[in-house]
């Protein structure tokens, strides 16, 4: 294959420098979910050609960790300018492959463009330390270790389907500045707009065999990959089952694990409540809730309820549903299953008494938001992750029970407090459960240089741009002593 893809839009892998077809002509055909039309042709790869790019990767490994970080930081801001001039190209291919809005798209994409160039000077200003031995009893000031972090080697970037640019790239960028190859597995929907990222950097001038990638079924391949003796460490988002399974066989192989959550608003009496409700429509809703860090559920008392759910009740009216090309916020969901999940929460909760504020229709896979009030611990959306635009709202009596009941979530993503009583405020933070708490905001990921972690079953480790580049890296000691 001379280039990303042929004429029929059959893409390759990136293998050893190469646009490379799988030998066995197993391909995977990639259809939009917007409107079931073509996006384009992936390669099944398969455990040979597995080996083989690993085997590249020790190779590539050893070349790039040797080039000068500046050197590195140049080829992500080239990769970052190319990436903001196919913009346009890029975030078609993402709104159709996804069914993410032009806007978000765009978005996606520009983001990722800052990403890279952040990374680049967060990899220029990193730096060693020495330490003196005499801090310690008994030690001496003629001993000194002088640290400095190096490449694990080689990584395996997971990525979901839901950001297909943003979270390659929030991997493989921190793994090349610290010196590491990078065998990229994208989503199978998603895949398409990951390989045109990979094109990005490859036409920056990344060296052969320095990133990589694997196309095909996580169900199929990813056992393969994630327990290849190869793989130095293994950065993965997604669900919190298929990060399970991961951290069940990858068997003393580092992890960082991004995975699910039922991110909880709760909102307080004293909280302006216009406000609150302008972010969590953003919050829940955007991209049709099929982000890790949408609001899942509100949590809030009777004193406020009534009034915040015509709050909320007026903007999702508002929300436009229907094709991503049209710049609706709620377009159609990932597959049907994700559709039939939706429409099972919602009907579970309405049989079990919660009341239907707005929404539960379907056409196909597209789900109109959905809120749903006074939902009861016994409902299964009071808990399960629904990836799709639907809004639970529980009422409590009071905020420790507010707390009681966000905590007892198995997810601890993120959490918000909407109040206008900033100890109270810090009060609550203090006692969620959660990787991060953002008060009077919705619940984010970014700023992508904030750490951006999840506890209990939402992750283990922690991203952001210099917390990714320490993830995988590891210090080196070298230990010196001064004689007499
Ligand atoms: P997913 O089904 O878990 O898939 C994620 C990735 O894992 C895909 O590339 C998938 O490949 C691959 N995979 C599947 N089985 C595998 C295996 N046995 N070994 C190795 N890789 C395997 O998740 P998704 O549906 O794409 O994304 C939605 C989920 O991700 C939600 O739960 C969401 O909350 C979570 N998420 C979390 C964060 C975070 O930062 N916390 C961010 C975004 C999304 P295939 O596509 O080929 O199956
Ligand atoms: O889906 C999970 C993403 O990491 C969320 O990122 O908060 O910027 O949408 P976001």
């Amino acid at each position: 294959m001379t280039g990303l893809c042929n004429e029929n839009l059959i893409y390759g892998n990136l293998i050893n420098g190469q646009w490379t077809e799988s030998a066995s002509g197993d391909v995977i055909t990639i259809t939009s979910p917007a409107d079931g039309s073509f996006v384009g042709k992936i390669q099944a790869i398969n455990k040979e050609e597995v080996n083989d790019i690993i085997r590249c990767s020790k190779a590539g490994q050893s070349l790039w960790s040797v080039v000068p970080i500046y050197e590195k930081a140049a080829l992500l801001y080239k990769a970052a300018a190319l990436l903001e001039e196919r913009t346009e190209e890029i975030s078609d291919i993402l709104m159709m492959e996804i069914a993410k809005d032009k806007k978000s798209s765009v978005s996606e994409v520009k983001r990722t463009a800052d990403f890279l160039r952040f990374t680049a000077d967060a990899g220029k200003s990193l730096e060693g330390i020495a330490v003196s031995g005499e801090n310690f009893p008994g030690g001496s000031r003629n001993k000194m270790s002088y640290v400095k972090r190096i490449p694990l080697g080689t990584v395996l970037a997971i990525s979901p389907f839901n950001y297909p640019i943003n979270l390659s790239a929030s991997k493989i960028a921190p793994a090349l500045i610290g010196g590491n190859a990078v065998i990229l597995k994208p989503a199978t929907q998603g895949a398409v707009s990951a390989l045109h990222l990979v094109k990005a950097l490859q036409d920056a001038g990344l060296p052969a065999g320095a990133l990589q990638t694997v196309t095909g079924r996580g169900s199929e391949i990813g056992d393969y990959i994630v327990t290849h003796e190869g793989i130095d460490f293994i950065n993965f988002t997604g669900s919190t089952e298929v990060g399970r399974h991961i951290s069940q066989i990858s068997c003393m192989t580092p992890l960082l694990l991004e995975l699910g959550g039922k991110d909880a608003a709760l909102v307080l009496e004293d909280a302006d409540l216009e406000y609150a409700a302008d972010n969590i429509v953003e919050g829940a809703f955007s991209y049709s809730g099929q982000r890790c860090t949408a609001v899942k559920r509100i949590i809030t008392t009777d004193k406020v309820a009534d009034q915040l759910v015509t709050m909320l009740k007026s903007r999702i009216e508002k929300l436009t549903v229907g094709d991503p090309r049209n710049f609706a916020v709620i377009t159609p969901l990932i597959d049907q299953k994700a559709a039939d999940f939706a429409v099972f929460l919602t009907q579970d909760a309405i049989a079990k008494g919660a009341e239907l504020i707005i929404g539960s229709k379907r056409e196909g896979n597209l789900v109109y938001p959905t809120l749903l009030d006074k939902v009861t611990v016994d409902m299964e959306i009071a808990w399960k992750e629904p990836f799709s635009p639907i809004l639970p709202i529980i009422r409590v009596n009071n905020m420790e029970e507010a707390v009681e009941i966000a905590n007892r979530s198995e997810y601890g993503l993120q959490s918000s407090v909407f109040t206008k009583d900033i100890n109270q405020a810090f009060r609550i933070a203090e006692k969620l459960e959660v990787g991060t708490v953002q008060i009077n905001n919705k619940t984010e990921r970014g700023p992508d240089h904030f750490p951006f972690l999840g506890v209990k079953a939402s992750g283990m480790g922690t991203q952001g741009v210099r917390y990714s580049i320490e993830a995988m890296t590891r210090p080196k000691a070298v230990t010196i002593n001064i004689t007499e």
